[in-house]
């Protein structure tokens, strides 16, 4: 069975511009889905996402500063608000019909700033993707975002197939692949993408947990992964000393416990933003468990850049060489079919 390297692109869908303090200071220049964009907020603390390109001269709007209204244009001081209306036109009436750039529907939520870059009429809020962990005192969370050079399904691939642990992250995060290799694995289909769960009973527990919840002896331990739609996977991992009814209940106290959101928000077909946040239950932020789980996390992955964007090298130098589908991606292939269902509607629509 063969599957596709690189997938297009799904433009009417919601993705994470940035985190919502990366932009409390700063006005943010990223590119998204190809599309140049400002990030900023104006005087009222609203977070606007407009194209970064001032109307007047084509001057990047990010060479800006805010101010009240929105965005004040370095180049001629022409203001632009959160809608992409030139408000201020210093010394000359303005026209709002001419006088304008795109603007992008925002939403702030949970620490996260969501943009929507296709129709913007099409925006439904209630497809955002929950991950309450970033608001609750008991899931302490810290936040990460990387540059990769790959397309954005490399990404989920590496996700929803978990036997790389013990190679790629032996001294970290992975643990023993043999007992990866044989860990009980139920997947299934979802609405919007894929879902598994992978048990690996009475396995030694990786460096990383020992170091941050000091278990002695072997662990159960689980991995519960769900692929929401085109690029947000959320993890809810952790382990509990072996024997002590882990299956029955993971919620119970003492173990490790853990939530990861994992977001590829493509910049262009063949690079991504990756944002990740790691909340990790009653583990404070700034305790030495807490900056060491996450140091480690940092540091796990980027062992998976290092394949995620070797894999990219070989797709542009042969992109239709097909990849091999093995048992144990089985999420990998749900996960693509979710993928290329969203994709086949989002080409139907713009046929109608
Ligand atoms: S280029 Fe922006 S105000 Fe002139
Ligand atoms: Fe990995």
């Amino acid at each position: 069975m063969t599957d596709y390297a690189m997938e297009p692109l799904v433009q009417n869908a919601w993705y994470i511009a940035a985190w919502a303090d990366e932009i409390d200071d700063e006005i943010v220049a990223r590119r998204i889905l190809g599309e140049d964009v400002v990030l900023f907020r104006d005087g009222s603390g609203k977070a606007a996402a407009l194209e970064d390109r001032c109307c007047h001269r084509a001057v990047r709007l990010s060479l800006g500063q805010t101010c009240e209204a929105g965005i004040r244009c370095g180049y001629h001081g022409l203001v632009f608000n959160a809608a992409g209306i030139c408000v201020d036109n210093p010394g000359e009436a303005t026209n709002p019909d001419v006088f304008k750039v795109r603007a992008f529907k925002m939403v702030e939520r949970q620490n996260m700033l969501w943009i929507w870059m296709g129709d913007q009429e099409s925006a439904d809020e209630s497809l955002i993707v929950d991950f309450p962990y970033h608001d609750l005192d008991e899931w302490p969370t810290q936040y990460g975002r990387y540059e990769f050079a790959a397309n954005y399904m490399f990404m989920i691939d590496n996700l929803m197939d978990l036997t790389h642990l013990g190679y790629v992250h032996g001294s970290t995060i992975g643990g023993d692949p043999e007992a990866h290799n044989k860990a009980e694995l139920e997947t299934k289909r979802t609405a919007g993408g894929a879902h598994f769960i992978r048990w690996m009973m009475n396995a030694p527990p990786p460096p990383s947990f020992v170091k941050a919840a000091g278990f002695k002896g072997n662990l159960d331990r689980w991995s519960d992964f769900e692929y929401v739609a085109p690029a947000s996977v959320r993890q809810w991992g952790g382990g509990l000393d072996e024997g002590t009814g882990a299956h029955e209940n993971r919620d119970q106290d003492g173990g490790l416990s853990l939530r990861i959101l994992h977001h590829a928000t493509p910049e262009s077909d063949s690079s991504f933003h990756y944002f990740f946040s790691v909340s990790v239950k009653g583990i404070a932020v700034d305790s030495d468990a807490g900056k060491g789980f996450f140091s480690d996390i940092l540091e796990a992955f980027l062992e998976d850049k290092v394949f995620i964007e070797a894999q990219q090298e070989l797709a542009t130098k042969n992109p239709d060489r097909p990849l091999i589908i093995r048992q144990h991606d089985k999420a990998v292939a749900y996960s693509r079919q979710a993928l290329h269902q969203m994709l086949s509607e989002e080409l139907k629509q713009a046929a109608e």
